[in-house]
C-alpha cells in the first residue's frame, strides 16, 4: 500500500489508544455486509483514504476532504456532559417522550444507545420499560453514567466498547437503536452492517438526535468559520448532519423508512462569540478530530481576529433560539 507511506509521511499517526475509525469487519462468525466504496483503503496509520492520488500532490484543503483522521477523546468533558452539555435539564423528559413515540415504544423491548456520554439525556429512558443497554468508549463517562444511576437507584448495561468494533450485543436481539451527538464518530458503513445483524425479527428502529440552532446564530456562525479555517490547515471536521444523511440513505436504499423529523424540545439562551472559542480552547481536540495543537492554536487565533471584526464585540451575549430535533428511520428484518 504505497500511499500508507504518503500519508505517514505527511500526516501525524495517532500517539496511542484504540483506532476509532478501523473498520472492525464483520463479527466473528457472522456473515459481513459493506455500503463502502470500492476504492476504501485503511491504511495502518488510521487515516481513510479517500482517494489514490498522491499525498504530496494534494493542497491542505484537498488533503482535509480526501483524509479523514481519528476520533477525539472526549474522557476531559465528563463534567460538562454530566450537567447536560447545554440541554436544559427540562427538555431532558420531553426528548425522552418524543423518542418514544416515534418509535412506538413496546414494553421490555432491548433498547441499544451508542455513545451515551454520561448519561444525562439517557437516565429518563433508563425509567422506561425497556431493557436498555448502552455503550460508551470512554470509561470515565460510563463511570459517571453508572455514577448518575446509583444515586437515582436505577440499573442498566453499561459497556465500555467502541461502536467501531462488533456491538456488543446478540444477533437480532435489537428493536432501537438510538444515539445522541455521537454517530457520526462510527464508520457509516459499520453502522448499517451492525444494524441489519442486531435487527429483532420485527426489524430496527434507528434515531438520531441533536440540538439544532437557526443559522444565523452566533454558535453556527462561529463554527463555520471554525471549519472552514481547520479545512484551510488540513483537518476536514466531521458534519453530523452529512453522515446521518449517509447512513439514511444507505438505509432507505435498503427499504428503510424514514419517520418525519420530529422537534422534541425548544430553549433559549445566550451566547457569546467568546464562549464558542474558550469552549473549544478548553476542550480536545476540534470539530470531533485529533489535530496537534499547534494546528487548533493557530485555527482559533484566527477565528478569534475574524469574529472580532465580524461581530465587534467578542463579549457581548445574543440571544439564540435551540431546539433538540429526532430523526428516525425504521429497517424491516432481511432489508
Ligand atoms: C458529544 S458526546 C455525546 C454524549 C451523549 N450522547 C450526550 O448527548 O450527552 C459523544 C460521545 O460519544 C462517545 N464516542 C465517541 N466515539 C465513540 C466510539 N467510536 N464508540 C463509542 N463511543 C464513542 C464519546 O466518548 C462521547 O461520550
Amino acid at each position: 500500500m504505497g500511499l500508507v507511506g504518503g500519508t505517514s509521511a505527511v500526516w501525524p499517526r495517532r500517539a496511542g489508544g484504540t483506532n476509532a475509525w478501523r473498520r472492525a469487519g464483520p463479527c466473528p462468525g457472522e456473515v459481513g455486509w459493506s455500503g463502502g466504496g470500492p476504492n476504501l483503503v485503511i491504511p495502518r496509520s488510521g487515516w481513510h483514504v479517500y482517494s489514490t492520488t498522491p499525498v504530496h500532490a494534494l493542497s491542505p484543503r484537498d488533503k482535509a476532504t480526501r483524509y479523514r483522521p481519528t476520533t477525539m477523546p472526549y474522557h476531559d468533558q465528563v463534567p460538562r456532559f454530566k450537567q447536560g452539555a447545554g440541554v436544559p435539564a427540562d427538555a431532558r423528559e420531553a426528548i425522552a417522550d418524543a423518542l418514544a413515540d416515534v418509535v412506538a415504544l413496546e414494553r421490555g423491548q432491548a433498547w441499544l444507545e451508542i455513545g451515551v456520554g454520561a448519561g444525562a439525556l439517557s437516565l429518563a429512558l433508563v425509567r422506561r420499560p425497556i431493557r436498555y443497554i448502552g455503550l460508551d468508549r470512554s470509561t470515565e463517562m460510563i463511570a459517571a453514567f453508572r455514577e448518575a444511576l446509583g444515586e437515582q437507584g436505577l440499573r442498566a448495561a453499561l459497556i465500555v466498547a467502541d461502536g467501531n468494533a462488533c456491538w456488543p450485543v446478540a444477533r437480532g436481539s435489537i428493536a432501537v437503536v438510538f444515539s445522541f451527538r455521537a454517530l457520526h464518530h462510527l464508520d457509516s458503513s459499520h453502522v448499517v452492517d451492525e444494524l441489519r445483524r442486531i435487527a429483532s425479527p420485527r426489524g430496527v428502529w434507528l434515531a438520531l438526535g441533536g440540538v439544532r440552532r437557526p443559522e444565523e446564530s452566533v454558535t453556527v456562525v462561529m463554527r463555520k468559520r471554525m471549519r472552514e479555517l481547520l479545512t484551510d490547515a488540513g483537518y476536514a471536521g466531521k458534519s453530523a448532519e452529512a453522515h446521518a444523511e449517509s447512513v439514511f440513505s444507505t438505509i432507505e436504499r435498503l427499504g428503510g423508512c424514514r419517520a418525519p423529523a420530529r422537534v422534541a424540545a425548544r430553549w433559549t439562551r445566550s451566547h457569546r462569540p467568546a464562549d464558542s472559542l474558550a469552549a473549544w480552547d478548553s476542550k480536545a481536540g476540534l470539530a470531533g478530530l485529533e489535530v496537534p495543537p499547534h494546528v487548533k492554536a493557530g485555527v482559533l487565533e484566527k477565528l478569534g481576529v475574524w469574529a472580532e471584526e465580524f461581530y465587534g464585540d467578542l463579549g457581548k451575549p445574543v440571544p439564540q433560539e435551540e431546539y433538540f430535533e429526532i430523526a428516525a428511520i425504521h429497517l424491516a428484518t432481511n432489508g
